[in-house]
């Protein structure tokens, strides 16, 4: 199969003048042309080949046989919609029931984590019949209309936040409110949930869903201190709403102890909807929304048939289960146990020669490592976080960096730590919609 139709300056060109230019490359200064890859590399026009850290999406390693070759099988024999009796879409639908705790038993196929993103907010509505939703500072849920509005990491630079949409601040133990020396930073921070709920019920609304990533990725390689969850499911649940974690970064074994990112917080807490897409295909795209009978049944009371052309088809869901497979059978879970703690052994080691390493943070193949200019004020060294991915892809690494960290997210959250210093109340206010 040849790699190349076109020279790599030709096609550097045809992109600028065909795609869009908001769908942004890599190394957008000197953009890399990939042709092939297999495992964990990638591999240029030229044959260089580069460790990839960057990609979220082969969970499996790059191409791997026993996911194409499933893919292949099942499309020389047949692929078309859901609304057909297929034993692959049960099959898939009964093994991902077995990787999650027993209340999450019904299951709704889907192309993209935006699209479960957007359905999971719709199952909330009309589970709820509530409107109004609780997100985390800094997230990002997905790139449809209805997410932009529940992505900070996005409406901050579009058209600012809806009033149904309420911010809670993230629960970031090295730069948030509450900090590493806090004696129970999972209660302060679920007490900011508790406190925003009260605001939007003074304002005569009510929630309807608490949206977050059990590990808030774009907002900066977070773990949540733990019991956090359990205390904001209480007092979403108390409000009549529901709790969606967004698994479409964190899910599929990546914490290595565990399947999924949520059980990490522990046994007695689940989520009411969970959200999973990126590895779930391994670069196919495949993603999926599971939830509780309960409500699964109010969306279905509607009347209103929920058809999606390509969710839950045979190919996809026989490329879902080669992916299970390939975790459970090359015991992916503890590699990522096993390399994540060698990775951060690696880091930490260089935190203690290294000034300019604030932080080293991660579960699994979960890691995150915080530049700093000061380790004391803990500013963000935003600008050798950026010579650093440049010097990495010298040394044929991709990795990449949180754009939570940039400049102006983070005079945003001093702001909140100024004002928190002062007055909580007006801290919350500060995070609330700007009344209309
Ligand atoms: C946490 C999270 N949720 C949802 C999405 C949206 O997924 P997709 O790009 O597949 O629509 C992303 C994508 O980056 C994500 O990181």
């Amino acid at each position: 199969m040849t790699l190349e139709m076109f020279n790599k300056e030709t096609t550097l060109a045809m992109r600028k003048t065909l795609i869009g230019q908001s769908c942004r490359l890599f190394y957008s200064e000197d953009p890399v042309k990939i042709v092939r890859a297999r495992g964990q590399y990638l591999y240029d026009e030229n044959g260089t080949r580069y460790l990839d850290c960057i990609s979220n999406v082969q969970h499996v390693g790059h191409c791997h046989p026993a996911v194409t070759k499933a893919a292949a099988s099942q499309m020389e024999l047949l692929n078309t919609n859901s609304r057909f009796l297929h034993d692959n879409i049960v099959h898939y639908a009964d093994r991902l029931r077995a990787t999650l705790p027993d209340k999450l038993c019904v299951f709704y196929f889907v192309n993209s984590g935006s699209e479960a993103n957007d359905l999971a907010l719709r199952l909330a509505h009309q589970y709820s019949l509530h409107e109004d939703v609780i997100v985390l500072d800094h997230a990002y849920h997905g790139h449809l209309t209805s997410l932009i509005d529940i992505s900070p990491y996005k409406f901050r630079k579009l058209g600012g936040q809806k009033e149904w949409v309420h911010v809670a601040p993230l629960p970031d133990t090295y730069r948030g409110l509450y900090r590493e020396d806090h004696s129970d930073p999972a209660q302060a921070y679920a007490d900011t949930v508790k406190d925003l709920i009260e605001e939007v019920h003074k304002k005569g609304r009510k929630i309807s869903a608490f949206f977050a990533e059990s590990l808030p990725s774009v907002g900066g390689q977070i773990i949540l201190p733990s019991g956090y969850c359990q205390k904001v499911a209480e007092y979403v649940h108390s409000a009549g709403g529901v709790f969606v974690a967004d698994e479409v970064q964190a899910g599929f074994g990546r914490v290595g102890s565990h399947f999924w990112g949520f059980q990490l917080q522990g046994e007695d807490f689940c989520p009411d909807i969970v959200t999973m897409g990126k590895p779930m295909g391994n670069g196919h795209p495949l993603a999926c929304v599971a939830t509780t009978q309960e409500i699964a049944a109010a969306f279905t009371a509607n009347g209103v048939e929920y058809f999606n052309t390509f969710g839950g088809n045979p190919v996809s869901c026989a490329i879902g289960l080669a992916v299970l497979d390939v975790i459970e059978k090359e015991n992916l879970q503890g590699n990522a146990s096993k390399v994540g703690e060698h990775l951060r052994d690696l880091l930490w080691g260089l935190k203690a020669k290294l000034p300019i390493i604030g932080d080293v943070r991660g579960v699994g193949l979960f890691v995150g490592m915080e530049l700093v200019t000061d380790r004391e004020k803990r500013t963000p060294a935003t600008e050798e976080a950026a010579q650093l991915a440049r010097r990495l892809k010298v040394e044929k690494i991709f990795c990449s960096r949180c754009r939570a960290c940039n400049r102006e997210n983070r005079a945003h959250s001093h702001r909140y730590v100024h004002r928190q210093t002062k007055d909580k109340r007006r801290h919350l206010r500060l995070l609330l919609p700007k009344a209309t």
